[in-house]
């Protein structure tokens, strides 16, 4: 592999990752009102999910994501027949569209964090309180869930191209991932928009 390939892998699989990416801050500044659990307790006499997780968030989030996909979409439109063509939304070969796509990666990020908050409840964690490495994988796996179930064909060919044997593109996303996410979680919580900087 040339430096030059290596450099666009990174910068494809960024790309592709956008709409998962924004949809957890967006779901931050959208969040609100109702709990999604409706305040309701699960059988051990905790919240189902907590008042972390809302549907003003999980909808502002889902929107995020797939606006973001549009966006992403006209730029690769406008940009002609170049090599970011091969990772663009809506994928042409597969005819899965840019609102299809964006919101299986939007909406499976944030479907990921609350199912963690399920789990994070289930062990008597609180709202809130630290999950290391969950914390930053869990947007990763819901939408890369979603996308292979739902939009697998657009997933294989943007996350593992049949020009490699191995998937660097998701190579790349579990690398920078979680550096992105403790970022963007600082900025945040210096924004005052998080209560805590993970
Ligand atoms: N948020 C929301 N709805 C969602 C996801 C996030 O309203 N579906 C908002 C909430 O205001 C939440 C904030 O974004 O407090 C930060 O999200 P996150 O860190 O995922 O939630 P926590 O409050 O840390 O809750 P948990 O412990 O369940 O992760
Ligand atoms: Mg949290």
């Amino acid at each position: 592999m040339t430096v030059e390939e290596a450099v666009l892998i990174i910068i494809q699989a960024f790309w592709a990752m956008l709409p998962a990416y924004v949809a957890g801050p967006v779901a931050v500044l959208t969040g609100g009102g109702p709990p999604m659990d409706g305040g309701r307790n699960w059988k051990d006499g905790k919240r189902i999910l907590g008042d972390g997780k809302t549907w003003r968030g999980l909808a502002g989030g889902t929107i995020g994501g797939i606006g973001i996909a549009g966006i992403l979409s006209v730029i690769v439109r406008g940009a002609g027949n170049n090599d970011l063509t091969d990772f663009l939304m809506p994928n042409w070969e597969t005819n899965l569209s840019w609102i299809f796509v964006g919101f299986m990666m939007g909406f499976g990020s944030l479907f990921g964090d609350f199912v963690k908050s399920f789990f994070k409840r289930r062990s008597g964690k609180e709202r809130g309180s630290k999950s290391p490495v969950i914390d930053m994988y869990d947007f990763i796996l819901g939408s890369w869930l979603l996308a292979i179930v739902f939009a697998n064909p657009w997933f294989m060919e943007t996350f593992w191209p049949e020009a490699y044997a191995f998937p660097w593109h998701m190579l790349v996303v579990l690398i920078i991932s979680p550096l992105l996410h403790r970022s963007v979680n600082i900025i945040g919580y210096k924004m005052g928009k998080k209560d805590v900087p993970w």
